[in-house]
């Protein structure tokens, strides 16, 4: 599209950004020792290369020492930042990237257990629920101090070449000095808005002083908190309208909501089933009342409502941060015409939780992300075409078909049901979670396109995979739920599966047993829930659905909660009689001897899935490699040479589910893990 306002350059005072998508600070990570070392960068440069117009890289990278890495912040106090930082700045350049930095303090969003083990700091004692620490209240050499620091920061940024900084003001130091909530502070740092801002434009004079009036400065910020007592949204108007009056700030990046809470972040940053561009308008409208350049991003996944806020006005930056962890060619797929082609973001949010958890950022359905240095984004083309059958169409067996298929190899693809997705379809039954199908339908879309040939319900045989003559076999037939294994009762409990399929019908009175702590029992509990059944999760874990991660939580944790669902962790389900018309269900503790009954009309099990593995077995005698994996050659990106067996006729391998029960992105990351080197 030639007139697309997308592709339309932006004029950010000196600095010409070349269209109109920008990456919003998203921190990753990936830094080590808190630096951005190559796969950092390796990150940003794909995505400069496919076209985006600035990288706002880190995402809270930190300012001073007492501001300790939450979830692995790129360490602006260090001197050493420099150096990497101009090395990544450099390599985006390259491709006509704009490269920015977004920089904090923190404050009570972190831990003392981490760093230095120095306290967390903030304008007032209260604690931040979703870090827990209770923070001690500045002084005024902390406030000295932390000034200091952010014009140390932002002059390394500017050393390192960068084009520019913002600073981070939605639940960090900054905006906890702004909300009443937090501010607990006499003047002249806290009371009214001129002395609760006051740490804000003393930063920004400090930067400012240091760096000059020609390195741009933005402050991406809370313009409502939507919270009883916090900033609303006439103060938040007007502390844009302080800002902009400053001449201290070239641009703002507005936020609506709180990120205190695991529930308030999620409305911040909307996940699969929420609505999208929630704060779009509003965003909107703090560029029209301030005139000052204006970003945005929140869950505007899609090119065409991308195109919507900059057409409209509302916008002069969208930010489309998790679309290009989900497929970071987006810009270079719009700009050839293929834009159906593109990977899209679900919502799913593996990414972001992640970071809470410890983890990276890796993107649920595209493990080349944060993995650039290893798997790559476009696959290459193999020496010689093989013939590759598959068997199983859920995601893993999906993503092995495209990728053998991109190698330029003949793909046949055998499945057993009607239609593809495996466990993804059953699950994206529910309208929370329909989004997930977008998994399955890009992947059908790309081996349609790529040849791949389908046989639909096709229950593949050894000799049926055999017959086809191929080079490689790989099983990917997924898995089903096992026998709950109770002392007694097993046939009188249902699977979370027969109620999530709709072949059994919920009772009124139910206990779910979830065991396996995942979607699928969580989602089986709306379910029931939704309609109208009384329902208690048991459940043996310490806490609720601990391979469901706290963002994604947030819209189920609703839905029960509005159902008055109870939930009962540390207890087992040990047995299932049947009493009558009523079925006693015996619970059992890890933690003693305690037990419990409760009389119900329905009991659910939620036990994960044992592997669908008769095929494989069937298939190894014939196989070359007998089914082994070379682990240090998929691990290092080596093909798959492994001779076990001279009568052998084809190589086998399994993947996903098949092996051994994980998730949508394992089942993924092993298929193309395997496939990119055969
Ligand atoms: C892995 C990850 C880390 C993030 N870290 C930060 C951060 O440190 N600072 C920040 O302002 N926003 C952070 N965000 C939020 C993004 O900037 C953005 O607001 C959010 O992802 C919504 O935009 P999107 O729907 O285009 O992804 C992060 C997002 C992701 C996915
Ligand atoms: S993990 Fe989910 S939310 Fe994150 S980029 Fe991938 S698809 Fe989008």
């Amino acid at each position: 599209m030639t007139n697309d306002p997308l592709l339309s350059p932006f004029q950010l005072r000196h600095l010409t950004l070349k269209n109109r998508i920008f990456l919003s600070a998203h921190e990753p990570a990936y830094a080590e020792d808190g630096l951005p070392k190559d796969r950092y960068r390796a990150y940003h440069v794909e995505r400069a290369r496919a076209g985006v117009a600035l990288t706002m890289t880190a995402g809270s990278a930190s300012v001073s020492r007492d501001s300790p890495p939450a979830f692995n912040n790129i360490l602006a106090w260090k001197d050493e930042v420099v150096g990497w930082m101009k090395r990544l700045t450099d390599d985006c350049h390259a491709h006509g990237t704009a490269v920015m930095i977004q920089l904090t303090h923190l404050g009570r969003r972190t831990r003392w257990d981490r760093g230095d083990w120095l306290p967390v700091v903030s304008a007032g004692p209260a604690r931040e629920v979703a870090h827990r620490a209770f923070p001690k209240t500045a002084e005024d050499w902390d406030i000295a101090r932390i000034v200091a620091d952010y014009a140390d920061a932002a002059e390394r940024m500017q050393a390192a070449g960068l084009d520019g900084i913002e600073l981070e003001a939605y639940g960090h130091l900054l905006d906890q000095f702004w909300s009443p909530l937090t501010n607990a502070l006499e003047p002249p740092w806290g009371g009214d808005l001129d002395d609760r801002m006051r740490l804000s434009m003393e930063v920004l004079r400090a930067i400012r002083d240091r760096v000059g009036p020609d390195f741009i400065v933005g402050i991406r910020h809370v313009a409502d908190e939507a919270l009883p007592g916090g900033i609303g949204a006439a103060e938040g108007l007007e502390i844009a309208r302080r800002l902009k009056a400053s001449g201290l700030v070239d641009f703002l990046n507005v936020i609506r909501g709180h990120i205190d809470t695991d529930a308030g972040l999620t409305d911040v940053i909307p996940v699969q089933g929420m609505k999208s561009a929630p704060h779009l308008d509003f965003a909107g409208g703090i560029r029209a009342a301030t005139g000052l350049p204006t970003l945005h991003a929140a869950r505007i996944p899609d090119l065409a409502t991308a195109r919507h806020a900059i057409a409209e006005g509302k916008l002069d930056m969208v930010g489309m941060t998790r679309a290009h962890l989900a497929d970071p060619h987006l810009i270079a797929k719009l700009v050839a015409g293929a834009e159906d082609r593109i990977r899209p973001c679900v919502g799913a949010n593996y990414c972001l939780d992640r970071i809470y958890q410890g983890g990276s950022a890796y993107c649920l359905h595209n493990p080349a992300t944060g993995r650039e240095l290893t798997m790559p984004h476009l696959v290459p083309k193999a020496a010689a075409p093989l013939k590759v059958v598959v068997v199983g169409a859920g995601p893993g067996g999906l993503e092995a078909a495209r990728v053998a298929a991109e190698r330029g190899h003949e793909v046949v693809l055998h499945e057993a049901a009607n239609d593809p997705g495996g466990q993804v379809r059953l699950l994206a039954r529910h309208p929370r979670r329909a989004e997930m199908m977008a998994v399955i339908d890009w992947r059908m879309a790309e081996c349609t396109r790529l040849g791949v040939s389908f046989r639909f319900n096709s229950w593949a045989e050894p000799e049926t995979v055999q017959a086809e003559a191929p080079d490689v076999a790989i099983v990917a037939t997924g898995g089903l739920p096992p026998e709950p294994g109770l002392a007694e009762g097993d046939g009188l409990a249902v699977s979370a599966w027969d109620i999530l399929s709709g072949a059994v019908r919920p009772g009124t009175n139910v206990l779910l047993w979830d065991d396996a702590g995942d979607h699928a029992g969580l989602q089986t509990a709306e379910t029931l829930a939704a309609s109208g059944a009384r329902v208690e999760i048991v459940c043996r874990d310490r806490g609720l659905v601990p391979e469901v991660m706290a963002m994604s939580l947030t819209p189920a944790i609703r839905a029960l909660q509005r159902a008055d669902v109870v939930w009962t962790p540390t207890w087992r389900l040990d047995a299932i009689r049947r009493t009558g018309n009523a079925l006693t269900a015996r619970l059992g503790s890890d933690y003693g001897p305690e037990t419990r009954e409760r009389q119900v009309d329905q009991v659910v099990v939620n036990t994960g899935t044992h592997p669908l593995d008769d095929l494989y077995f069937g298939l190894r005698p014939g196989a070359s490699n007998l089914g082994e994996v070379d682990y240090p050659a998929l691990i290092e990106g080596r093909p798959q040479a492994l001779n076990r067996n001279p009568e052998g006729r084809y190589r086998l391998f399994r993947i996903g589910d098949a092996v051994a029960a994980r998730n949508v992105h394992a089942a993924i990351y092993d298929a193309l893990r395997l496939v990119k080197d055969l």
